[in-house]
């Protein structure tokens, strides 16, 4: 009960006002499965199991003591099956949950301003980025956002494939059949076309071969023509890539590629092999890493090349010194999995301390449903063409509004780029996902336009009671005097001791006796934030996100919010929906939809 004292609205935390109450850990609350059965319920087998009685016996006699001194924000306390069921004050909880929302976020120190580094979209320069990177970049661009939003300080790394003989072969391609001036102006469409021309030469001119492999020497020391042709295909192929992560909203603040680290593997090989970690075997570096499960690595090929185990050796260290991450994020596909334990065991071994605190973040494959893209170039689709897909259909779903707020165009391109990344975001990180444009542009289901469309309404409802207000000369702030009358009753029971007292109207407790459930997810919103980031699941934030929109709708569909003939509950009223439009505000960011004000 002490406790119980202690606790403030600013961090309102319902399930342990609970725990205080009954004097047990917060861990032994369960939420009870069902409505009818509570809020929280308290199992008390183990307890039974200790005394030795029977749990139905220790649960009464529970029940017994506390209904003594029952807070005014629980109201009713049952037993069943040996489950103490706990049953909250809806009218006291329900008002809780409002001020408390309109609070400042809890957990926005949870990061302390650490660093962490995230490594995503990351494509190979040499082809075309495809609709995988689309899934790539939208978890990892959750995930920034999500970490931004707990307080991290993150760095976003696009650590490009600029290295290896399809470079090589550009440049051959580029000096035989083209010029550094024509694919400045023709730009990713020539190069790629002369790769492909490249391709299709090499299988009958081997010396053509033997000239990439020279020029890629070039590349490599850094010298000559072919070292300039180079630079100016990465300089084109990143434009290119800035562009489409732009048309997603993305931006990156390190774009160093693989080919940073060409000098740094020297001193990496010499470590290893210093510390016995690797040794020679048949002309390769290898380290042997089958006690562990994971096979033999190659750090240094026959040959003498470098390898891309190797170079993510060199970035790790690279980033740690550059960045001091406190932890570093690889959001890389499922197939690279091997990869990333080999080179997380390697650092180890080295006695690298960051290795604990790398990870690998897969996810399952992205696709479209067949037969709905057309894609320019070869049998993969490709992300801009996905992306044009998308906001052919959205502007087909919004061609006859007319937006007076804001611009068509804009809000096109918000309801096609939110679509995609939500079609991704909603399902399990590790689970397949399939883009379906029709069942993704649309205002019904699991869509990021159904939420779109809610947050607008919750607009629309501030602008008309704004006007509304502004005849009727009342405040139109919603957070009005009493909040701040109240919030100076700095904690809970008094708190809920003040709001027994006072009168509630008889619609409004209507509402929080039958919309439970919205006040809920309201409360519940920034924990699945905080459960998110725990887990690198943007998935159950979006799930949350949805649940919210579908309880405020249902609100929206029973009560009539606005009524002129009763200023004072419309008032009260408005109060939910502008918390219910603060949290999506807060929230679709994080999982990359764009809000739009009107729709
Ligand atoms: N460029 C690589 C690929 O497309 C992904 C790089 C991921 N990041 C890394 N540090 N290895 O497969």
């Amino acid at each position: 009960m002490e406790n119980n004292e202690k606790q403030s609205i600013t961090n309102l935390n319902i399930k342990q006002m609970i725990a205080d109450f009954v004097g047990c850990d917060i861990q032994q609350l369960t939420v009870a499965p069902k409505l009818e059965m509570g809020d929280f319920s308290l199992p008390c087998f183990a307890m039974a199991k200790e005394k030795k009685v029977s749990p139905n016996l220790i649960a009464e006699d529970l029940k017994n003591n506390l209904m003594k001194k029952l807070p005014p924000f629980i109201k009713d306390i049952q037993t069943i099956g040996g489950y103490l069921n706990f049953y909250l004050n809806r009218n006291i909880v329900s008002q809780l949950i409002i001020l408390n929302s309109f609070l400042p976020f809890q957990f926005s120190n949870i990061g302390q301003n650490k660093v962490v580094c995230i490594d995503y979209c990351s494509p190979n320069l040499a082809k075309y980025m495809h609709i995988g990177h689309v899934a790539n970049l939208v978890i990892g661009e959750s995930l920034r956002r999500i970490h931004e939003y707990l307080g991290y300080n993150v760095k976003r790394i696009c650590y490009v494939g600029d290295y290896g003989t399809p470079f090589g072969k550009m440049v051959v391609a580029i000096k035989k059949w083209s010029d550094i001036e024509k694919i400045k102006t023709g730009g990713i469409d020539e190069i790629q076309n002369l790769y492909i021309k490249f391709a299709q030469n090499e299988v009958e001119n081997e010396s053509l071969i033997e000239e990439a492999r020279n020029a890629s020497k070039e590349i490599e020391d850094k010298k000559g023509q072919s070292y300039e042709i180079y630079k100016e295909i990465i300089n084109i192929a990143i434009a290119e890539c800035k562009r489409v992560v732009k048309l997603m909203d993305v931006e990156f603040d390190d774009w160093r590629g693989e080919s940073t680290y060409s000098n740094a593997i020297e001193n990496v090989l010499k470590e290893l092999q210093e510390k016995n970690i690797s040794h020679k075997e048949n002309g390769a570096q290898i380290v042997n890493l089958e006690e562990y499960g994971l096979h033999i690595a190659v750090v240094q090929r026959s040959d003498g090349g470098s390898v891309y185990l190797t170079r993510d050796i060199c970035a790790a260290e690279d980033r740690f010194k550059k960045y001091n991450f406190d932890k570093m994020l690889y959001v890389v596909a499922s197939e690279q999995k091997l990869h990333f334990a080999q080179l997380f065991k390697i650092l180890e071994l080295m006695d690298k301390k960051y290795s604990k605190n790398l990870q690998h973040i897969t996810y399952g494959l992205f696709s479209m449903k067949e037969g709905k893209i057309s894609s320019r170039k070869g049998k993969q689709a490709l992300f801009v063409d996905l992306l044009k897909e998308g906001e052919d259909s959205a502007y087909n779903f919004v061609k006859d509004k007319n937006f007076i707020l804001e611009n068509k165009e804009s809000v096109v391109k918000k309801v096609a780029r939110s679509s995609i990344a939500f079609s991704v975001l909603k399902v399990e990180r590790n689970k397949d996902k399939v883009f379906d444009k029709e069942k993704t542009i649309s205002f019904d289901g699991e869509t990021a336009p159904y939420i779109q469309y809610t947050y607008a309404r919750c607009c629309s409802l501030i602008r008309k009671y704004e006007n509304l207000s502004l005849q009727n000369k009342t405040e139109n702030k919603t957070e009005n005097k009493a909040i701040q009358e109240l919030l100076k009753l700095d904690n809970i029971l008094k708190m809920s001791e003040y709001l027994k007292e006072r009168t509630v109207e008889n619609k409004l407790q209507e509402v929080y006796e039958k919309n439970f459930y919205l006040f809920k997810k309201i409360y519940q919103i920034d924990e699945a934030i905080v459960d998110a980031y725990k887990k690198n699941e943007p998935y159950i934030l979006a799930r949350e996100i949805l649940d919210l929109c579908q309880e405020f709708n249902k609100f929206y569909n029973e009560f009539k919010i606005i009524d002129e003939n009763n200023l004072n509950l419309t008032k009260q009223l408005m109060m939910i929906v502008e918390s219910v439009k603060n949290k999506l505000e807060q929230t679709m960011p994080l999982v990359m939809i764009d809000t739009i004000i009107e729709m």
